[in-house]
């Protein structure tokens, strides 16, 4: 047997020489340290079907007969039922799969790895595998944006302090905060559906990298797969890891968006803007009044391992040579701790904001603090024909008054602060009861009512749209999910249809 092609040899029919898959250098204090055997778990079940669908096709195509695929996908079974734990030392996993098959079935288990190789096996069993994380990934990404968005719905008007450069800015709502991380969640879910799709790609039947005389059917084991397509060119099929950094990329996009999640909700717990449910704190060992936003500092730190992982997977895929590199083995890890860790992150960081209660008293106070209703009242004056860089100068010398007062600025206030800027007085643009108005937090929020705006009515709208995006978002993962699905059971039947 040579060392990627499993094509039949002189020594096929010898039990001693056919048993392992022809490794010449079994061995040797290197061994444990190029295995990946351990870390094959995750993708045990993944090469179990890859070898099914595998076999299924050799035999369709006359390259093995029924009676050898039978026994071969009986030996898988059992192999199955064992489990990863019972698998022969090996390299790898496909070589401890194969060598536990012809320790059950003897020589003619080799047969499995005819037209194939180690190399367009494990690409198609990672890809196998992370399509089941990357779906298990978005169905928690859709959840966590239909909670967001029912919290959002709760508090359409509860008003709170917006914040730039974490000074007050404007006032807006609780509703409109919450739905701008549902919007960036949003875009979470697109990157994970086009990581998905280009995951969702057959590299199997690329061989070791230059195909193979044996006339396979790609398009079939593909289709035995569920995956959508083939890749083409054989080189390609197996060197590519960029699947692996697209997915990678959007957990640690995703990532950082939860970070400032967790970030905001620190400061906010801090501010006494929110109280964290119980099941998201921590207290202190020594002093027993604080109630610590753990989790979320957790979730925040967590975006440093995903960034790291996906700064680890380029640093290895970087200047590797066309085609198969065993570099290649050491990339993989790096995208399961992003698929692991990320997901679990955005449990947390969504269950904490949405189980928080807000402080509306406090919120409603803190409002306008900072005179953070400036800009509305600039935006009056601009309404009512001032150019806005005067109107700006009007208000900008309010905010003088309050800066050395401390006092919120009355109509007064700004009345005074026109005179010399205005041509005329302030009542002759704008009326009192207006100016008093954009000065209340309240109608602050409710003025600013242009589209994805604070305005109660406005972030209705938003919440609306963003609804039916979610639902058609909930059936594109669907969809992808019965695809899958209905590959699995084609797969079992055609296997159960050699017993
Ligand atoms: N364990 C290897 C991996 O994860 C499988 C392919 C090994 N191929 C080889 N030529 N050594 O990439």
């Amino acid at each position: 047997m040579t060392d990627d092609q499993g094509a039949p040899n002189e020594h096929a029919d010898d039990p001693e020489e056919g048993v392992v898959r022809g490794d010449r250098f079994s061995g040797g204090p290197a061994r444990g340290f190029m295995s990946s055997l351990a870390a094959d778990e995750r993708i045990f079940e993944a090469d179990l079907a890859v070898d099914r669908a595998h076999v299924v096709m050799l035999t369709e195509q006359e390259i093995i007969d029924d009676d050898e695929a039978g026994e071969i996908l009986g030996a898988l079974d059992d192999v199955e039922a064992a489990g990863h734990g019972s698998l022969p030392d090996g390299e790898d996993v496909h070589e401890a799969i194969e060598t536990a098959v012809i320790d059950r079935v003897g020589p003619v288990g080799g047969k499995m790895h005819t037209a194939r190789s180690r190399n367009d096996e494990v690409a198609t069993c990672i890809r196998h595998r992370l399509r089941d994380d990357l779906l298990d990934a978005l169905v928690g990404v859709v959840e966590a944006r239909e909670q967001l968005l029912d919290t959002a719905s709760e508090h359409a008007d509860t008003v709170m302090p917006g914040f730039t450069h974490l000074q007050y800015a404007q006032p807006i709502t609780v509703g409109h905060y919450l739905v701008s991380y549902e919007q960036a969640l949003a875009r979470d879910t697109e990157r994970l559906l086009a990581a998905f799709d280009r995951t969702n790609r057959s590299p199997l039947g690329g061989g070791a990298f230059g195909g193979t005389p044996f006339d396979i059917d790609r398009e079939r084991t593909a289709e035995l797969l569920g995956f959508e397509s083939v890749l083409a060119n054989s080189m390609d099929a197996v060197s590519t890891r960029d699947f692996l950094v697209e997915s990678t990329s959007a957990m640690a996009t995703l990532a950082t968006t939860l970070s400032g999640l967790a970030e905001d909700l620190v400061v906010y717990a801090g501010r006494d803007y929110l109280e964290i449910s119980d099941d998201y704190a921590s207290t202190s060992s020594i002093m027993p009044q604080k109630k610590n936003p753990d989790s979320l500092e957790i979730v925040r730190a967590r975006t440093g391992n995903a960034t790291g992982s996906l700064q680890g997977l380029l640093t290895t895929l970087k200047g590797l040579p066309r085609s198969y590199n065993i570099d290649l083995q050491e990339a993989t890890p790096h995208a399961w701790t992003a698929v692991d860790e990320v997901p679990a992150a955005l449990d947390v960081a969504v269950g904490a904001v949405t189980t928080a209660t807000w402080n509306e008293k406090v919120l409603a106070e803190e409002a306008g603090a900072g005179f953070s209703t400036a800009t509305g009242v600039a935006d009056l004056l601009a309404k009512a024909g001032v150019p806005f860089r005067t109107a700006h100068e009007v208000v900008a010398n309010a905010a003088q008054t309050f800066e050395q007062t401390g006092e919120t600025p009355s109509y007064e206030t700004i009345a005074e602060a026109a005179e010399g800027v205005l041509d005329d007085p302030l009542d002759s643009y704008v009326d009192r009861g207006a100016v008093e108005d954009a000065l209340d937090p309240e109608q602050s929020v409710a003025m600013r009512d242009s589209s994805g705006g604070p305005a109660p009515e406005a972030v209705e709208a938003t919440l609306a749209e963003a609804r039916d995006r979610l639902d058609d978002d909930r059936g594109a993962v669907d969809a992808r999910r019965e695809g899958i699905e209905a590959a699995e059971s084609l797969l079992e039947s055609e296997v159960a249809s050699y017993d």
